[in-house]
């Protein structure tokens, strides 16, 4: 059954559009239209709605996530390298509300130190990483659960 709250925000950060040029051995051969495509697969699967951003400038982020209360039930988050120092991103989510889940393609934890800090973490109900595009229907997943609860 789809939950009545279904309207999910997929958020990717900074370099994300990049995808396909980036190192394949942390982030896979996928470009983000195909992400997207993809995730936006496993949304309608468990019944739910997927609008999807990405910026590589933060103030649009920031401006995007006030914005999304009005829109979205839930978000999706990865944030690129903003996730590791960009508090700004960490007070706009705040401000936004909404139940969300972090996703990194790579294995952030196990990669250089600087990519072990989240500024998210403490507002998100799960981290997702190194699982690729899987990650994201685990998120989703997480998130239907939140919304159906
Ligand atoms: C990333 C991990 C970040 O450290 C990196 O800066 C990214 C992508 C990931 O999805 O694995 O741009 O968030």
């Amino acid at each position: 059954m789809s939950p009545l709250r279904n309207r999910i925000a997929l958020l990717h950060g900074v370099n994300l559009d990049m995808l396909g040029r980036r190192d394949a051995t942390h982030y896979g051969t996928l470009t983000l239209t195909e992400l997207e495509r993809a995730v936006t697969g496993f949304a309608h699967e468990l019944g739910l709605e997927l609008s999807a951003f990405q910026t590589n400038s933060e103030r649009e982020f920031v401006e995007h996530l006030h914005r999304l209360p009005a829109h979205a039930d839930a978000i999706v988050i990865n944030p690129g390298a903003w996730t590791h120092y960009a508090w700004a991103i960490h007070d706009a989510l705040e401000i936004a509300g909404l139940p969300a889940v972090e996703v990194h393609l790579s294995k952030v934890d196990e990669r250089e130190p600087w990519r072990r800090v989240s500024v998210v973490r403490d507002l998100v109900l799960a981290c997702v990483s190194g699982q690729g595009v899987e990650g994201y229907r685990e998120a989703l997943v997480r998130l239907s659960m939140a919304l159906e609860g």
